[in-house]
């Protein structure tokens, strides 16, 4: 039986990688404009890290984590996500003696979700992370940058979904209103929506299920328990916004899917996407240093979904084509020898080489104008007596004998 890649995955093939590459260009070049940094961290964290950093009552801790054990039994898991892992680098490299920090990240993240049309489990994203500034420009300016980022890839049809959850004591007279709403009809809660209800009432919000939905109905706006300084805030980043002619929604059931944001939460989607239409989600989170031993900093953050990106891209403009300079064909084990040395000088100067090693002149030139090679370079017994080099011109199908001095004269020009 053959073994194929794990549900949920998939290879990224040479045809594809142009337009990864192209992707990650445009985000290096834009992000180094905004003055974010890379940095990398590694693909699995203790299983700790996740626990405290996204939350207990989330669908990610509670279901989706690929966890397991190492050999001296440590508990570890695949990131589903990167902030964790970015605050747990930024605390262990102590970053906070240097405010502010921008950093970006681009990779694979694991979550073991239902596999559908744009969700993965194992799927990559281009995420940022600012720290040290509660500043509402901060917030308007990551918005900015994902705006630049969609305008460059040439993405019209695009929301930006933007909401606030205010401060933890807002949250949490929200969250008893929500429980005093929901308490009557609990046991006609689906079982996730009856733990959500227990952990973090406020992802009912965005339950998809119409039966919690009507049950909601009633209850009044998040803005009725927000702060002074919340309202403010939310209506800075709007003026900002506003400042730059971004056009954005406000959706006051955008909770989000981790427990770290407070504050502003955004979500970009779009309409071209199927049912997982979020092509980037964020917000500020401004306890998740401090609750993970660090000093009280201030942070905000946005991920996007590559292979959702990529999805929208109009990939005929990234056609593979990446032809060769030279494809040589040695005919005969001594000829394959001075090949071996001529090859690997072309190569030195740049020039991108093949060699064909079946000794059949007609088959080689097959191969070389199946891989549109510019040049077949035909070294047999004869050139290699006279110390030439047959260069056939595979375009205009002219050939010509060349010194072997001249062979990198010939092909570069
Ligand atoms: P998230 O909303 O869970 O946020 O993920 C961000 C993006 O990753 C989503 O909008 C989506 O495009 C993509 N994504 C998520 N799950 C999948 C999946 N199973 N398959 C394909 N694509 C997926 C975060 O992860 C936060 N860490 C973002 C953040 C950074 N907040 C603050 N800083």
């Amino acid at each position: 039986m053959t073994i194929t890649a794990p549900r949920g995955t998939k290879d990224i093939l040479p045809e594809e990688i142009s337009s990864w590459q192209y992707l990650e260009t445009i985000c290096r070049s834009l992000f180094k404009r905004y003055h974010f940094s890379e940095i990398r961290t590694p693909i699995f964290e203790s299983t700790d890290l996740f626990d405290r950093g996204i939350g207990d009552s989330t669908d990610i801790v509670q279901k989706e984590m690929y966890t397991f054990s190492d050999k001296s039994e440590r508990s570890l898991t695949l990131r589903p996500e990167g902030t964790a892992s970015v605050v747990r680098s930024f605390l262990q490299h102590k970053r906070y003696a240097n405010l502010p920090q921008k950093l970006y990240y681009m990779g694979p993240m694991f979550r073991y979700e239902r596999p559908q049309a744009g969700r993965f489990r194992q799927f990559h994203q281009i995420g940022l992370e600012s720290f040290g500034s509660a500043d509402p420009y901060n917030d308007a300016e990551l918005i900015a940058l994902c705006v630049d980022l969609f305008s460059e890839l040439g993405l019209n049809d695009i929301t930006i979904n933007i909401n606030t959850i205010g401060c933890s004591v807002s949250r949490q007279l929200y969250s008893e209103k929500i429980r005093q709403l929901v308490l009557p009809h609990l046991s006609q809660l689906s079982e996730d929506d009856q733990r959500k209800y227990e952990t973090n009432p406020l992802r009912l919000l965005d339950s998809k299920n119409k039966t919690t939905q009507t049950f909601l109905a009633g209850l009044p706006d998040m803005s009725d328990v927000l702060s002074q300084d919340s309202k403010d805030h939310f209506h800075q980043v709007l003026n900002y916004l506003d400042e730059l002619s971004i056009s954005y929604t406000i959706d006051s059931k955008l909770v989000r899917g981790l427990d770290y944001y407070t504050e502003t939460v955004f979500e970009v989607t779009s309409a071209s996407l199927g049912a997982q239409n979020a092509l980037c989600g964020g917000g500020r989170y401004n306890h998740l240093v401090e609750s993970l031993s660090g000093p009280p900093t201030p942070a905000i953050g946005c991920a996007f979904g590559v292979e959702r990106l990529l999805s929208l891209l109009d990939l005929s403009t990234f056609l593979y084509n990446d032809p060769l300079d030279v494809y040589f064909v040695p005919l005969g084990h001594n000829q394959r020898q001075v090949c071996f040395k001529l090859v690997n000088e072309l190569r030195r100067a740049g020039l991108k080489c093949e060699v064909g090693l079946s000794d059949s002149l007609k088959y080689e030139l097959k191969t070389a104008s199946k891989l549109d090679s510019k040049f077949a370079a035909i070294f047999g017994e004869e050139e290699a007596i006279n110390n030439l080099i047959l260069i056939k011109d595979m375009k205009n199908r002219t050939q010509e004998s060349v010194s072997l001095s001249n062979l990198l004269g010939k092909v570069s020009t």
